[in-house]
């Protein structure tokens, strides 16, 4: 196997940093593909405590090649305070090892508050974004008016196009939103610091990735965000604004269909989502506030503390058949110890029927009861578990359940937030 997709199966932060931070051991690219800093991927590399948002989670490997390919929207702010941040900490990031796609999208900072000003308009209707200006921006893509990581190499041109894209942004900040406009002439002393610091990175990524796909290098696709924060296959309108299953690769990297060689699921061992929007194991109570203390369940990128509830084998499984996935790779296993009884949904009901997949609209979701299994609980510390056969009975259990229900084998599974707390049970590369 030369390339593996690794995406997110649940509702985010599934603990995909972690994984692609590991598997990047035998890679020799990472490539994020769609998305924005509205991710925030956790590693935990010999104590030390890192949080991506743009920069793909290999770049803690050295002589491993970063690449952030065309789907991605880059708030180069965001983008830069990254670089900066990792630098002061001894991480090397040249135009050697990270590569910015020309075509990329720039998150402007009229689109963060254009998202800011439409979430505080929403009142109750709001989504709940990261503020981080992602809808705003592929909304611009889409409509063909969005300034692209290439035009900072002719300043003219961005200047041109920006001039028009104010027409209508401060049309809206301010006599529709009424919140202040945003100058030119500050958008374009921006511009000249990242025109400075980012075209050195830029190249053809897509390029790139062909060229590596004929030496035979292996590519590790990183997701960000969820299935059920997909535009198109989640709970619409409490989703994202790009693609993050799976096959979003061919489009946002530019990976033909038939060379996606493997796809791995990261499954949360129980389900989490931040944000507003339907939620259908939620737990409101102790078990809740339990899974939120003991997996420190508060949000890498805006640090809202994220809802919890049971895993939910329904909205595993759609991904697993959406996304072709051919193992999961179970992640936090060790918060589900000290419960006395496990549960994972198998079904929901809806007026009284079994029914085993997704309602489109939200109003029906919200009104199913998801149905459950049953599960004996254990109460060991996981920790320090490397074999599947170190770990007790009931936690053997509910793995082999979890991963029948949602019809894909177990490729890994992650008893902690370090790279050694792991059960690796399938190769990769
Ligand atoms: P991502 O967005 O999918 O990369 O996930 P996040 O980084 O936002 O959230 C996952 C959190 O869980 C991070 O703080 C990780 O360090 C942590 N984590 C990952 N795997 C494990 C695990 O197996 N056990 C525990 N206890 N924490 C984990
Ligand atoms: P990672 O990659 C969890 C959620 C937001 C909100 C919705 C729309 O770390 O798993 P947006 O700012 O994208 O317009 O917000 O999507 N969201 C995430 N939730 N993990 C993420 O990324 C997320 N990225 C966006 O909370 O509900
Ligand atoms: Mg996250």
């Amino acid at each position: 196997m030369n390339n593996v997709v690794v995406f997110g199966s649940q509702w985010g932060d599934e603990g995909k940093g972690k994984i692609v931070d590991l598997l990047t051991d035998k890679a020799d690219l990472v490539v994020r593909f769609q998305g924005g800093n509205n991710a925030g991927h956790t590693l935990m590399v010999d104590g030390e405590k890192y949080a991506l948002h743009l920069i793909p989670s290999g770049i803690l490997h050295p002589g491993k090649l970063a690449l952030i390919a065309g789907g991605v929207v880059i708030d180069p702010e965001g983008l830069l305070k990254e670089i900066d941040a990792l630098t002061a900490r001894g991480i090397t990031i040249t135009p050697d090892n990270l590569f910015i796609s020309e075509k990329a999208h720039i998150v402007m900072p009229y689109h963060r508050l254009l998202d800011l000003a439409r979430e505080n308009l929403q009142g109750v209707n709001k989504i709940g974004t990261t503020g981080r200006g992602i809808g705003p921006a592929y909304e611009d893509k889409a409509a063909r008016i969005g300034l692209r990581m290439g035009d900072l190499r002719n300043l003219d041109y961005f200047r041109e196009k920006t001039v028009h894209a104010l027409l209508e942004k401060n049309h809206l900040l301010n006599g529709f939103y009424q919140v202040p406009s945003v100058k030119l002439v500050d958008l374009m002393a921006l511009a000249n610091v990242w025109a400075e610091r980012l075209t050195p990175f830029l190249s053809d990524t897509a390029r790139l990735i062909q060229s590596a796909l004929g030496r035979g290098d292996h590519i590790l696709f990183e997701g960000a965000q969820a299935v059920q924060l997909d535009l198109d296959h989640g709970n619409y309108p409490f989703v994202t604004s790009s693609n993050p299953i799976a096959g979003s690769v061919t489009v946002g990297a530019g990976l033909a269909p038939g060379k996606i060689e493997g796809v791995l699921a990261v499954v949360k061992a129980y389900s989490t989502r931040v944000g507003l929007g339907p939620f259908p194991t939620e737990l409101k109570e102790e078990t809740g506030e339990y899974l939120r203390t003991r997996g420190v369940e508060f949000g890498t990128t805006t640090g809202r503390p994220r809802r919890c509830g049971w895993p939910d084998s329904v909205v595993i499984r759609n991904s697993v058949e959406l996304c072709g996935a051919d193992h999961l790779a179970v992640t936090k296993l060790d918060v589900l110890a000290g419960l006395p009884e496990l549960k994972i949904a198998t079904q929901y009901l809806l007026d009284g029927e079994k029914i085993d997949f997704i309602p489109a609209d939200i109003q029906t979701l919200d009104c199913c009861q998801p149905v459950y299994e049953k599960l004996a609980g254990f109460n060991v510390d996981l920790k320090k578990a490397r074999k599947i056969t170190d770990l007790p009975k009931a936690a053997r259990y509910f793995l082999d359940r979890l991963s029948e229900l949602s019809g894909a084998p177990l490729g890994l599974v992650s008893v902690g937030p370090n790279r050694e707390e792991t059960i690796i049970l399938h190769e990769y590369f």
